[in-house]
């Protein structure tokens, strides 16, 4: 009998490989990609399911893909012309929105637009740079209850630790709420929800969680509008139900990455413990099916103080309210020198955690305080993940 399941991963692994085309202008294909885009695939961004690559040129401006520019108002609302994204691709016929580089002021990543083709941006957008993270492992997050979630919260740091923590919660049209689980602000509680996203704003193709054909083309960019699209005749989006449940699937189904080395370090957990990190680092969290996932993340939004802080907030995440990045995998991060946290900023774990602020200046205060010896094994315990 076939395994229906593995069949399902294998070609949600295809289709998350696959470079997806831009709909010829007359003939019904399965396809639509654009008329805006950043990328023609999931894994041109996160390569083989890992984190994309964060390197600058010389001038500042990303060497590939596993940069974006986020563009955002505090209401949550997109620029008014450019939409959520500064999509750097285009197909001809529709004006590009132009590129960005990135320029540092005192280690902070500081993104500029470049050759805008609709005019400057909106006053009250803000821009954000997000690195493409890990995706191996991830999925699990979807396993953990709820309830299991809610429990580590403490808004209003009760036990006195300095570690706050709060799930960020959505409504959602059945009444009640759900909880955010992916993104680097916890911004989409489901897979599908992200790989809805990632087509809309990415890839420039429709959902049926998001049914614009135009991806993330505004009504000001109106030949973009115009463009031909993907069979969207009688109502069907680009990119059909079965499609984004197989990527799901394969989402689903890839292992959290194991440490590299298999001799357990258990005077670097320790200190992993002791230095405060795992308040929030959660190694292991437990699933409804009586396992455990163990991402180094407690899914909560933490202040991580001023230094790492958005120019502002939106609807349900303040400026400096991250998720906790889960620590699974960053090994592979290192090995191809993936930047680390939301903007790729730092090149290494002790360069990350020189970035924690707020509810974590206190575990920031006792890794400096380490000794040089037991900071190095910290470091490694970590490095190692
Ligand atoms: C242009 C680059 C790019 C492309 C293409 C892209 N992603 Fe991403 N992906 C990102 C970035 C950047 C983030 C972080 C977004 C954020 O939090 O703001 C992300 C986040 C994610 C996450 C959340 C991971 C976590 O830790 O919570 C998942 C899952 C994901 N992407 C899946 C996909 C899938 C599936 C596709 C293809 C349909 C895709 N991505 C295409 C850049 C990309
Ligand atoms: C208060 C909660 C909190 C504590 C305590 C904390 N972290 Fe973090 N950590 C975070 C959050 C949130 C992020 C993501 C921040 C961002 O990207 O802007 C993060 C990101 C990181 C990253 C980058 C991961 C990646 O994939 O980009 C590393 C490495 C890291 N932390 C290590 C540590 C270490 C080591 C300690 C202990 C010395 C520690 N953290 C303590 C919340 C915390």
């Amino acid at each position: 009998m076939a395994d229906d399941a593995g069949l399902d991963r294998a070609i949600g692994k295809a289709l998350f490989e696959r470079p997806w085309v831009p709909a010829p202008s007359s003939t019904r294909a399965n396809d639509g990609l654009g008329p805006l885009f950043d990328a023609r695939s999931c894994s041109a961004c996160h390569p083989g399911a890992g984190p994309g690559a964060t390197r600058l040129d010389a001038q500042g401006v990303p060497e590939e893909l596993g940069l974006v520019l986020s563009l955002f108002r505090t209401d949550g609302a997109g620029d008014p012309v450019y939409g959520h994204r500064l999509e750097t691709m285009t197909l001809p016929g529709v004006p590009a929105e132009g590129t960005f580089r990135v320029t540092t002021e005192n280690g902070r990543p500081m993104p500029q637009p470049q050759a805008l083709g609709y005019g400057p941006l909106d006053a009250a957008t803000h821009i954000s740079l997000r690195a493409a993270p890990e995706l191996r492992g991830r999925g699990r997050l979807e396993l953990v209850p709820d309830a299991t979630i809610l429990a580590l919260e403490d808004p209003d740091d009760r036990d006195g630790d300095g570690v706050r923590g709060r799930a960020r919660r959505f409504e959602v049209p059945e009444g009640g709420s759900r909880i955010g689980r992916f993104g680097w602000k916890a911004s989409h509680p489901t897979l599908a929800g992200q790989t809805a996203e990632a087509f809309a704003l990415d890839l420039g193709l429709s959902t049926p969680l998001r049914m614009e054909p135009w991806g993330d083309c505004t009504e000001a960019q109106t030949q973009c509008r115009n463009a031909p699209h993907g069979p969207d005749a009688e109502g069907e989006p680009e990119i059909s139900a079965a499609i984004v449940e197989r990527i799901v699937a394969y989402l689903r189904g890839l292992k959290v990455p194991e440490p590299t080395s298999d001799a357990a370090d258990a005077r670097g957990a320790g200190l992993f413990a002791a230095t405060g990190c795992a308040a929030c680092h959660r190694p292991a969290l437990p699933t409804a099916g009586g396992g455990t996932v163990a991402l180094f993340t407690d899914v909560l939004l933490h202040d991580m103080g001023e230094g790492l802080a958005d120019p502002a907030g939106v609807p349900g995440a303040s400026a400096a309210e991250w998720r906790t990045a889960p620590l699974a995998g960053l090994s592979r991060a290192l090995e191809k020198r993936a930047g680390l946290l939301h903007d790729g900023r730092a090149a290494d774990v002790a360069a990350a955690v020189s970035w924690h602020g707020g509810e974590a200046a206190g575990a920031r205060a006792r890794f400096d305080a380490l000794s040089g010896r037991d900071r190095r094994r910290l470091i490694d315990y970590v490095s190692r993940l």
